[in-house]
């Protein structure tokens, strides 16, 4: 199953960053319950993705073998190989089979001091191993208070995509996370997702042309939960989700990919 082989229609992705959530045990755990839900997940514009810790990834890909989800890292080296200690480099990711990387995520860009040259070089080592990166990118509460929403949102996109080429869209993911939404409860209107997300569309519009543009997934996150996700991801430009502490509960997850079913079969009849 591949929700980019669905022709000129975008499926929805429900991914769920766990962040340093979930030990060994409570992984498997999860794994399990979630491959027993998805024996009855068949819609095929539907996606889920779970982004564990580095060290469970392979457990979570071997007990989901088969099954239609995918599984991501959280972060990637901006190294190929060699002496950096503590570092998965793109190449050891591919070597599990995983498809999916988050990068640019604001706790990396606040507690690990990246910037936007350094994201674009972890984005190019995934392109270099066809793993393809959820590109996060949002303003802060001070960004948006003061207006500077459009251009922290625009110089984000310009940093970390700056001379990469895209071919169909399909090679990289943007998830759109606003700062002040991200663990405070306090969730974007699905009015504000969708102007900033409507933004993001037109600048890749401009920059790659509408085809690109079309086919791109741009995912919400922010204090994303089941009890909102319906009314954000029925937005255009709403793609689905990127879910950090709404996505740990496997009930909580699986509700949401019932929501973005329903939203799929609706886009597909609107
Ligand atoms: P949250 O996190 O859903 O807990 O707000 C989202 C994210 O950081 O990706």
């Amino acid at each position: 199953m591949n929700v980019y082989e669905v022709a000129n229609m975008r499926g929805l992705i429900i991914a769920g960053n766990w962040k340093m959530n979930k030990d060994l045990f409570e992984t498997q755990q999860f794994c399990f319950e979630l491959a027993e839900y998805l024996k009855n997940h068949d819609e095929e514009r539907v996606l889920p993705v779970i982004a564990p810790v580095y060290p469970f990834l392979a457990k979570a890909q071997d007990i989901l073998l088969g099954m239609p989800v995918a599984v991501a890292a959280q972060d990637v080296s901006a190294h190929d190989e060699g002496a950096f200690t503590g570092e998965v480099s793109a190449a050891m990711l591919r070597s599990l089979g995983l498809k999916y990387c988050i990068i640019g995520h604001s706790e990396r860009r606040q507690y690990h001091g990246e910037n936007d040259e350094l994201i674009r070089e972890k984005l190019l080592r995934l392109f270099g191993q066809s793993i393809i990166p959820i590109l996060c990118i949002g303003e802060t509460l001070e960004q948006r208070e003061s207006g500077e929403t459009e251009i922290v949102i625009v110089s984000q996109l310009e940093g970390c995509l700056r001379d990469i080429p895209l071919s169909t869209g399909a090679e990289v993911v943007i998830a759109y996370e606003p700062v002040w939404a991200i663990g405070t409860g306090r969730t974007a209107t699905a009015a504000q997702a969708q102007e900033a997300q409507a933004l993001i569309r037109h600048w890749l519009q401009n920059r790659y042309g509408t085809a690109i543009a079309a086919n791109l997934h741009i995912l919400y996150g922010g204090s994303m939960k089941p009890e909102n996700i319906g009314e954000l991801i029925a937005q255009p430009d709403v793609d689905g989700g990127l879910i950090g502490g709404a996505s740990l509960k496997i009930t909580d997850f699986c509700r949401m990919i019932d929501v973005a079913v329903e939203q799929a079969q609706r886009r597909q009849d609107g």
